[in-house]
């Protein structure tokens, strides 16, 4: 049997109709670059994530960057984010002329470990940028509780998490800005490059309108240095036809990993930690093996598909050495990368298949 770690043809043919009516209307209504497409978008996802505003921009990467820069810190200041996730957030940091300092994550649910963040807190930190990582929310009340003490910003990086909740509260009702991406593979992905900026605060919310437009409020007037960022409405019209449809599918989610977690339970596996406190929407379903390779090999000859996320953590790649981190410097963001795979979870899996993926886990002897 064959089983992919995401299923996209089967998803648009469940709701072809809808999508090619939202693009033709957009073709025909020639308004390509934001317009009434973009914003009614920007209103849907904001009230979906309790938050007051949500900004559309280019990429989940882009999000990150034009939510620093809405910050206006200055060239060098510190953002403290996690070395075990995406490029992008570290990118983000270096990319606002910021510097990076990472704090190792907690072992269990992979996300940054709220006291290795007090550890490294300078006179020169400005924020911290947790990532929400597989689609479990970071600790939102102990790093409040932080940033609040050390008078820090909060940027989530939430890229992963879009449906999530933490303590029964959604991505945009708590302090800071969240990012999101609607990059195709994510839970709630567009059909192409699209992100967004979740925020409660009208000045970051209108700082974020001028910068991802060239940084002009419109008539070819300009206060500041800005970006060409703008999310497109074909994306967004495809992304609000989807919308509708995240619940059930972060449920199917939901549903899959209930299953893996009751088949898989005296396998030879480490099981993904779920924090009782955390609304978990599973993007991704990341076991550990300390014979991963292996493992990834077998599931390859049964026909699976597995991925690495990640396999080397950010303080090591040649991109960021100038940051001059050493190896063993964060043990556990080092240790993940060399455990974790993760195997097909998404929501057009049928019940066959994650039995299938199960079996096919539970047969595996290094
Ligand atoms: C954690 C994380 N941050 C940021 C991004 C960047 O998003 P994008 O690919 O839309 O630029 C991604 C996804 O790709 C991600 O997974």
């Amino acid at each position: 049997m064959k089983v992919g770690l995401v299923d996209l043809p089967s998803q648009y043919l469940e709701i072809k109709d809808e999508i090619n009516d939202a693009i033709h209307q957009v073709m025909v209504s020639a308004q390509f670059i934001l317009g009434p497409t973009v914003s009614n978008l920007e209103e849907q996802i904001a009230e979906y994530s309790g938050a007051k505003y949500a900004v559309g921009v280019n990429s989940g990467t882009d999000a990150l960057l034009l939510a620093l820069v809405a910050h206006r810190f200055n060239p060098g200041d510190e953002i403290i984010t996690s070395p075990f996730t995406f490029v992008a957030t570290a990118e983000a940091i270096a990319l606002a002329g910021l510097k990076p300092v990472f704090a190792d994550i907690d072992p269990q649910t992979f996300n940054i470990d709220p006291e290795a963040i007090k550890r490294v807190i300078t006179p020169r930190t400005r924020a911290i940028m947790p990532v929400d990582l597989f689609g479990q929310m970071a600790d939102r009340t102990a790093i409040i509780e932080i940033a609040e003490q050390n008078g820090l910003e909060l940027i989530w990086d939430a890229a992963q998490a879009i449906g999530g909740a933490f303590a029964n509260k959604q991505l945009g009702e708590w302090t800071g800005s969240a990012t999101l991406s609607f990059f195709p593979t994510k839970n709630l992905g567009g059909c192409g490059d699209g992100g967004m900026i979740l925020t409660n605060s009208e000045s970051i919310r209108d700082g974020l309108r001028k910068y991802r437009f060239h940084g002009s409020g419109g008539g070819y007037v300009y206060d500041r240095v800005g970006y060409c960022s703008r999310l497109d409405a074909l994306q967004a019209a495809i992304i609000a036809v989807k919308l509708p449809h995240l619940e059930s599918w972060n449920n199917a989610r939901r549903r899959n990993a209930d299953l893996y977690y009751s088949r898989l339970k005296s396998a030879n596996v480490l099981l993904p930690f779920c924090d009782p406190r955390a609304h978990h929407i599973y993007h991704q379903y990341t076991v550990r093996s300390n014979h991963r390779d292996a493992l990834k090999l077998h599931l390859k000859s049964r026909g699976v598909d597995t991925g690495i996320y990640y396999p080397l953590a950010l303080h090591l790649q040649k991109a960021y050495e100038s940051l001059d981190y050493k190896p063993g410097a964060f043990p556990h963001a080092e240790n993940a990368t060399q455990t974790v795979l993760s195997i097909p979870i998404h929501p057009g899996l049928t019940e066959e298949q994650v039995h299938y993926v199960a079996d096919s886990i539970c047969e595996f002897s290094p």
